[in-house]
């Protein structure tokens, strides 16, 4: 069971790798694309399309409510899969269904998905933008490859100080602390979306250049 695109250090799991590993022992592989749906594939299914290994994966798992914008998530397997949940998943029968109105949202937001993919062209383009400037200044941004870039400070204290320094500038970057990061590897963790503009990225890299002389701590 994994994530395929990570959420605090935006970087993939070796999903060809798994699935090989699912094959040869006989196992079911589960993948959360939650920070995928949306922004990798051709067609914007995530990061098990894009690595082409779809036919490999047993269960796959996604949330409406990041790049669809909207509340509530799904679970895509074999329809004997589904009829048991449907039919055994406490959570499900025994709570209210989504209001309407967010399934319409949803699958509107899918039909955008599908119609306009240069908006993740276009995401993935910014965030590589993202990315170069961070490392130009120095930053660690580990081995994010998305539109999920940590700033990694390690340090909780100067992690925090930083974000609302940040926010400070009108910019919301949410400092990480353990247990959602490993002791010891704080992190600033931003998140792009479509909606960001490259001056939006500039604004941010210029805030960041102005802490980078800010004293530890
Ligand atoms: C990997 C992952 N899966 C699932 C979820 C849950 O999504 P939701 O908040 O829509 O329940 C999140 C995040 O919030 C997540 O990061």
């Amino acid at each position: 069971m994994t994530d395929s695109l990570f959420s605090m250090d935006g970087d993939f799991a070796p999903l060809a790798e798994l699935a090989e590993l699912a094959e040869r022992y006989d196992a079911m592989l589960m993948v959360d694309e939650a920070h995928a749906t949306g922004v990798f594939g051709r067609l914007g299914r995530g990061v098990c399309e894009e690595s082409g290994v779809e036919r490999g994966v047993h269960i796959r798992v996604g949330t409406l409510s990041k790049a669809l914008g909207s509340m509530g998530g799904f679970v895509a397997g074999s329809a004997a899969l589904i009829d048991w949940l449907v039919n055994r998943a406490r959570s499900y029968i025994f709570s209210t269904a989504p209001p309407e109105a967010l399934a319409a949202a949803a699958l509107k937001a899918l039909d955008v998905v599908l119609g306009d993919p240069h908006r993740r062209t276009l995401l993935r383009q910014r965030a590589a933008m993202l990315r170069a400037g961070l490392q130009r200044q120095g930053w660690n941004t580990g081995r994010s490859n998305s539109q999920i870039v940590p700033v990694i400070l390690g340090d909780p204290q100067r992690t925090m100080d930083f974000s609302r320094a940040l926010q400070d500038h009108g910019l919301f970057v949410p400092g990480i602390r353990p247990p959602a990061v490993p002791p010891g590897e704080c992190l600033l963790r931003i998140s792009l979306s479509y909606l960001h503009s490259d001056e939006d990225v500039q604004r941010l890299l210029d805030a960041l250049a102005q802490q980078a002389d800010r004293p530890p701590g």
